[in-house]
Formats: structure tokens, sequence, C-alpha cells
């Protein structure tokens, strides 16, 4: 049955190696004509992908840049945390391009979390208060997050008797009973933050979301049984992750990790879809490495080499726009996210910003502080701050003069950094980005 419509190896996942920003916007762009359904599992407007098609850049955070291409339907699974007012404005900001949004091509699940306005006010007080706090010689305890009300959704979402799921929007009585007690708990709680909030006000909030919830009404269903009867029908599913492994709540380098399961191990909880179904499952990972926000990062570079792979590689977030700590490729991460999200390919983006280094650096494995080493990862910030890498280290390849069409085409020694990946992480590279637009892709058909 190879190949036909209910081949269940054409459901592919898209995951990030790293601590995100890996570029998978394009990678599932480029996916995306592979696929009828594209869906977001986890996270919220955390995320953000730039998408550059035909020379136009489009910034998405919280809808799958698969709507970017028409006849494909798009789905924002229960796992996420949906911010409805900034969903509203990227569906606004597209169609203003002549992209096609509607009910048909755009769900959303019924039980999806709401990230609520104080969710981001609680995020950033928060990350004030605990700034303000000093953890001896490691410094603040602040996570550094995007302030966009993530931790605080999630943490309501488990605590369940303080959250709002989109369904609730569509259900005035309820939504305005639940927001009586909500908005009273909230506010002292802002209050114990020091926030010098106004009491928030039930009516006034009921109102706006009652609002919304008409507005995304057309969108929001059981995209549970949305999905599976579109594997039933023989549809392909795209799983499009957001952040990356390395920030897994479970898995990632706890504190200084995000909310959810971003590793492909939420794919399950976060759509409904069994694990069974993934037997394809792409890493994406940059040809070096970054990180934003707080946390450990063995291989930054703080020095005039971290600063030449940020301004090549463009490095500044598309939803903070905080510049990203920039480093050398940490090959004992990348294994340990292959490992974890069960990936069966990767592909290597950016691989373009690498050009022009006289040489580069790989690590292969951590010296613990007391002398011995490891070529395991520590998912565990404390434990991880205090290794230092070993690294190899690889001739540099000049500028290509022209794109290379294929990766035969590289420079030998920029074949050779590939080559060096591949022998550690033991699956293939499945395509090279070599620039930011959807065409600079070599793809498994031409690669040597
Ligand atoms: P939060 O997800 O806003 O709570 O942020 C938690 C941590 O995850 C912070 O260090 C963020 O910078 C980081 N983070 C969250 N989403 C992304 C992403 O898409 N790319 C890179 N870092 C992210």
């Amino acid at each position: 049955m190879t190949g036909s419509k209910r081949d269940i190896s054409r459901h592919t996942a898209v995951v990030g190696l790293q601590w995100g920003d890996e570029g998978k916007g394009k990678i599932v762009d480029v996916l995306t004509a592979q696929h009828d359904v594209i869906v977001r599992y986890n996270g919220g407007a955390n995320a953000g992908h730039t998408v550059v098609v035909d020379g136009k850049k489009y910034a998405l955070h919280l809808i799958p840049s698969g709507i970017l291409n028409a006849d494909k339907r798009c789905i924002i699974g229960n796992g996420v945390v949906v911010d409805p007012e900034k969903l509203i404005e990227e569906m606004d900001q597209l169609r203003a391009r002549g992209i096609h949004v509607t009910g048909k091509n755009l769900r959303v699940s019924d039980r999806a979390h709401v990230v609520m306005p104080w969710h981001k006010e609680q995020d950033a007080a928060l990350e004030e208060y605990m700034a303000a706090v000093t953890a001896g010689d490691r410094g603040s305890l602040a996570i550094g997050t995007t302030r966009r009300g993530i931790g605080p959704a999630y943490s309501d979402k488990v605590r369940r008797s303080t959250a709002i799921r989109m369904r609730d929007l569509l259900d005035p009585p309820y939504l305005r009973e639940r927001l009586q007690v909500i908005c009273k708990l909230r506010t002292a709680e802002l209050h114990a933050l020091g926030v010098n909030t106004d009491p928030l006000d039930p009516v006034a909030l009921g109102d706006r979301y009652i609002a919304i919830g008409k507005q995304l009404a057309p969108y929001i269903g059981d995209t549970v049984y949305e999905l599976h009867d579109a594997m039933a029908r023989g549809d392909s599913i795209l799983f499009e992750g957001a952040n990356a492994a390395l920030l897994d709540i479970d898995h990632g380098t706890y504190p200084y990790v995000t909310s959810s399961n971003c590793s492909s191990l939420g794919i399950p909880a976060g759509t409904g879809v069994p694990g069974r179904h993934l037997t394809r499952v792409i890493g994406i990972m940059k040809a070096y490495s970054t990180r934003v926000g707080g946390g450990p990062f063995p291989t930054e570079l703080t020095c005039e080499l971290g600063h030449k792979i940020r301004e090549r590689g463009r490095e500044y977030g598309t939803t903070t726009g905080r510049p990203r700590r920039c480093g050398w490729l940490d090959l004992v991460a990348v294994r340990y996210s292959v490992m974890l999200c069960g990936a069966t390919s990767v592909a290597c983006s950016l691989f373009d910003v690498l050009a022009g280094f006289e040489e580069l650096k790989i690590c292969v494995g951590y010296r613990l502080p007391n002398g011995s080493s490891t070529d395991r990862f520590i998912p565990d910030a404390r434990g991880l701050e205090n290794v230092q890498p070993i690294y190899e280290t690889l001739p540099g390849w000049p500028e290509p003069e022209i794109a290379a069409g294929n990766r035969a085409d590289l420079h030998p020694n920029a074949r050779a950094y590939l080559d060096r990946i591949e022998a550690a992480i033991g699956i293939p590279i499945e395509m090279v980005g070599i620039g930011p637009d959807r065409k600079q892709t070599l793809v498994a058909e031409c690669v040597s």
C-alpha cells in the first residue's frame, strides 16, 4: 500500500531539535505541498515563523504557515494556548495580503485554552519579580519568557478551576459565571505580585470575549474528530511543532523551558492523534546553535564570532525582536533531541550562514566538573550550566560564488560538515537550507 492515500507513513511531524528558531516555518512550508492538513499541537503566540514566499515575508505566530498554500486545511490543536485577539489580528493581516482564511481552511480546537489579558500581565509581573530576586552566583531567577502569557495560561489549564477554553467563548452565560470568580482571584494574585491594577472587570471582559467568541465561532470545533475523519478519508497530516525539543517542559533544560511538550512527544496529547501514526518525524536543526532568553548554553559564543553569526543569520526574535544568543553547533544536544523526538531524518537550516569562516567548531561531548566527560545531554539547567564543551574543529569554506544546486555542488569542506553531523546523529540530512526563500532548499532527491 506504500504511496496509497491510506499509507500512514504519509503523515509527517516537523519539530525543532534545539532551542527554537530553527527555521521550521520554511520547512513546513516546503512540506505542505505533500500534505492535506497542517496541525499545530503546542505553544501559543510565543512561537514565530517567518516564511518568505515569492519575495514576500510573512510573520506568523499562531496560524500554521501552511495557510499560505491555498487548498490546505490548517488546524490549531487542543494542545495550543490561543490568544484570540492575536489570532484575529493574524487572520486580518493575512487577508489584507490576499490570503484566504475561512472556517473551512482554518480550524481551532474547542478544547484549546485561551490566553487571557491577565495571563500576559502575570507573565511579565512574575518575570520582573524573579529578576529582582538573586539566586547566588547564578544570577536572577527570571526565565526570560516572551511575556505572551504562555506559562500562566498553561498553569490555569492544569489548575482547571481558573481556566477558559475556546468552547467557553461560545457559551456566554457560562463564560460570565466563570469570569466573576476568576477576576476576583486574579486581581488578588496580580496585587500579590506587585501589579498596581484596578480590579479586573468581569462584565467588560465578558462583553469583550463574547464578541470575540461570535467572531471566531465559524472556526471553532472538535478538531480531534475532524483530524480522525480526515485520516479515515486518506488525507495526510503534517504536524507542525512550535518552540523546540530543548524547551520541552518535561525534557528540556528545565526550568529554562516553555510550558508545553514541544518535542514530538506532545503530538498525541496536543492533537488527539495516537503516536503510532508518527512514522516520519523530520527534526529541524540549525547548522549552529541559538537560544533566546535565559538558561545554560554550553557552546555560546559571547565574542566577535557569536556576533558574526548573529548578523549573518539575522538572529533576532520574530516574536520579541530580542537578539538571539549564538554559538557553535552542539551535536550532543541535537543527538539527544533526535532520540527524544524519534526523528527519522533531519533538515539542516541556515547552512549558508556558516560560509566564510576560517574554521568551525562542533561540540561532540561535555567535560564535567569532576574532570570526566560524557556524550549524553543533561536536560536540567543546574547540571548543564557547569559543563565545558569538547570540540572538534573543522575547516571552513568560502562564500559560494553561485548558489549550489544540490549537495554535491557544495564546497568539499561544507559537505564534510554535513557528513560529520550525519555520522553523529545516525539519520540522514534530508534537506539543507541555503537561504530564506522556499526555493533555496536542497532536497533529498538532490542530496548526494
Ligand atoms: P515562554 O514560552 O514565553 O514562557 O518562554 C520560555 C522560554 O522559551 C524563554 O527562554 C523563551 O525565550 C523561549 N521560547 C519560547 N518560544 C520560543 C521560540 O519559538 N523560539 C525561541 N525561544 C522560545
